[in-house]
């Protein structure tokens, strides 16, 4: 059932999202050669905190830190260690959800550390162009799948693939909501846009023609590209208004 807001909770739905973005505003500038992924977890944390939020992540279905931080061929869920040490020409991915007041704002941008192969620079710079071309395709009474229609159109050209696994998904007091935003065009995604939908969009894109992913790992978490190729994402949390979308995730 997909939850159509009322402007209470669309009002708490920006503070939230808006929060979110703050987060990775500040953690931005630390996304640095040499320093670890639990290091990036505890920072966040604290500022999510100390402004009287939760980190969304943390215990959440048992992941055990509070954000996720995906280095290179890994396309989501990545736990932040100790042991992940950023190096130049690293790519990284920080996705942030925080509860403000009851309320979700999730977020994600794709960092680069250092001297990124010119090929890798492409893809992030892709990635985060294919999230905005979804975004700009959500129109109230147009189908929810123009969203995975108009990334695909765009990604097509470069020879990437579009993860399949995962996707986008309604988002409010619960994390994850009706409906599963797809990424690709599918009819599965025959869903009318209403005014006061929120969701988020968040293409994961692999350097690969293989879009499979490989979720073998031993942590129960970490999801990289099963032909090892490196992966990028980026994600907003979006409005549906009468005149198209609004980012919610936004300072
Ligand atoms: N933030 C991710 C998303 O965009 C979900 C992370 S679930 C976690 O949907 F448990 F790994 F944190
Ligand atoms: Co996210
Ligand atoms: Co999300």
């Amino acid at each position: 059932m997909i939850v159509i807001k009322t402007n209470e909770e669309i009002e708490k739905m920006r503070k939230a999202g808006r929060l979110a973005a703050q987060v990775l505003d500040f953690i931005e500038p630390h996304v640095q050669e040499g320093v670890t992924t639990l290091y990036l977890n505890d920072l966040c944390a604290d500022f999510t905190q100390k402004h009287g939020a939760i980190s969304a992540p943390l215990n959440y279905h048992g992941f055990p830190q509070s954000i996720c931080t995906s280095i290179n061929n890994v396309v989501c869920h990545g736990i932040p260690a100790a042991n992940d040490i950023l190096k130049d020409g690293d790519i990284v991915n920080v996705d942030v959800t925080v509860i403000l007041d009851g309320y979700h704002g999730d977020t994600s941008r794709t960092f680069m550390i250092g001297n990124v192969d010119e090929k890798i620079e492409k893809l992030v710079v892709r990635a985060e162009n294919a999230m905005h071309r979804g975004i700009a395709a959500v129109k109230p009474g147009k189908y929810l799948y123009e969203v995975g229609k108009a990334i695909e159109k765009y990604i097509s050209k470069f020879g990437y693939s579009i993860v399949r696994t995962y996707g986008g998904h309604g988002i409010g007091k619960d994390f994850h909501e009706d409906p599963h935003v797809l990424h690709y065009y599918s009819r599965e995604n025959k869903i009318r846009l209403q005014e006061g939908m929120i969701f988020t969009v968040e293409p994961m894109i692999n350097m690969g023609k293989n879009y499979a992913v490989d979720t073998s790992t031993t942590d129960g978490w970490t999801v990289t590209t099963a032909d090892g190729s490196v992966s990028a994402q980026f994600e907003h949390t979006i409005l549906v208004t009468s005149e198209g979308a609004e980012i919610l995730t936004k300072v």
